[in-house]
């Protein structure tokens, strides 16, 4: 059978395809940027497999290219905003995903921003670099302190509930989440599950770690940050578009918010132009969550696994059900 790999994977993934001898054949896009659309659309062509990354948008127009001979779609990521499902469920084909391996690394980046941007470490190591660094000054690159805060994590999932057990050792006083059900390991924080609004105008430090969906899209907009206490500080580490940029932008300009921290923008990547990179109070981290070494080598085997259920038309370690 003909599998289409969109870019380079981890050799863990590799290996598990190439010694899958007699049940497929792999082509791929040997590059570590992203393969253009219409290499993509003539790659997909008369595929049994896809193996694709997040930057890549497969929609009507590559299922199409791809033919009816296309059974399974294997992402190596957990979010799966990038697939049309509508699409693909139409079709009959199968998707595999790679949630819980990811989990650890993309929590620990998450709080490596938090920490990163409430105590301005990108300013603070530019000041030395640029002999910025006089004195010992008393008011000087002060930010804020995780100790007796309000934490408030915008979709308890797992890498939300992953997000919290790290920041709580820190001295967290109260730990607010909401998404569209209270979750029962919500206890396991001492989680209050909590309207929107209470979490945004009661929080310290805002995570978001929800899913991009619909609901989702432009969550965080211009009424949100104005609800947002003026010394609290935003993180983002699920996608971009759940955030209305240009509402952060002025929030963060006029000083509505103190600061925020960005592993996901939209666009991806963020063109060097953009007003947020002007900002002092803002980082932006380059969509590196999940960016360990071994993860990634992890996230690769599941994806090649997946993929080889999905062709063999048995089960798939991680089927994303839909
Ligand atoms: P989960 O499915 O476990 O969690 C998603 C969470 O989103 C759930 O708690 C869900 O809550 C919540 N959610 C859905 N709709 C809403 C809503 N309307 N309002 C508030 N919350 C909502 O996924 P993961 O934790 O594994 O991953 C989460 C996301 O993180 C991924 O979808 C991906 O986009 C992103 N990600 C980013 C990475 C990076 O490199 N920066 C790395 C890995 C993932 P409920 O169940 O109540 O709906
Ligand atoms: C995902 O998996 O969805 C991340 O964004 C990258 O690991």
């Amino acid at each position: 059978m003909k599998v289409f790999i969109t870019r380079r994977i981890p050799q863990e993934g590799m290996k598990i395809l190439t010694e899958a001898t007699g049940v497929c054949e792999v082509s791929q896009w040997d590059s570590d940027e992203p393969v253009p659309r219409s290499e993509l659309l003539k790659g997909v062509q008369g595929a049994h497999g896809l193996l694709c990354l997040l930057s890549d948008k497969i929609d009507a127009e590559v299922l199409d290219a791809a033919g009816p001979n296309l059974k399974v779609i294997s992402t190596m990521s957990v979010g799966f905003d990038h697939l049309a499902l509508e699409e693909i469920k139409k079709r009959g084909i199968r998707v595999g995903y790679t949630p819980d391996v990811l989990t650890d690394a993309t929590a620990e980046l998450t709080v490596a921003l938090l920490l990163a941007t409430a105590r301005r470490l990108p300013e603070g190591v530019e000041e030395v670099k640029k002999g910025g660094w006089s004195s010992w000054k008393p008011l000087w690159l002060c930010g804020y302190g995780l100790s007796g805060s309000t934490v408030g994590v915008i979709g308890l999932g797992r890498i939300g509930m992953a997000i919290a057990q790290r920041l709580l050792p820190f001295g967290v006083k109260r730990l607010l989440y909401t998404g569209r059900t209270a979750k029962a390991h919500g206890a396991e924080v001492n989680g209050e599950f909590v309207p929107l609004d209470e979490l945004v105008s009661e929080s310290d430090f805002i995570v978001v770690s929800c899913s991009l969906t619909p609901e989702t899209q432009g969550l965080c907009d211009k009424a949100f940050f104005s609800k947002m206490k003026k010394t609290a500080v935003f993180i983002n580490s699920s996608r971009g578009a759940v955030v209305n940029q240009e509402d952060l932008y002025e929030a963060l300009s006029r000083g509505q918010i103190a600061a925020a921290g960005l592993d996901v923008t939209t666009p991806e990547p963020l063109p060097t132009s953009h007003p947020l990179l002007t900002l002092k109070n803002c980082v932006v981290l380059p969509h590196i969550g999940s960016a360990t070494y071994s993860t990634r080598g992890v996230m690769s085997a599941l994806t090649a696994q997946n993929l080889l259920g999905g062709l063999q038309g048995s089960d798939m370690p991680s089927e994303l059900s839909f």
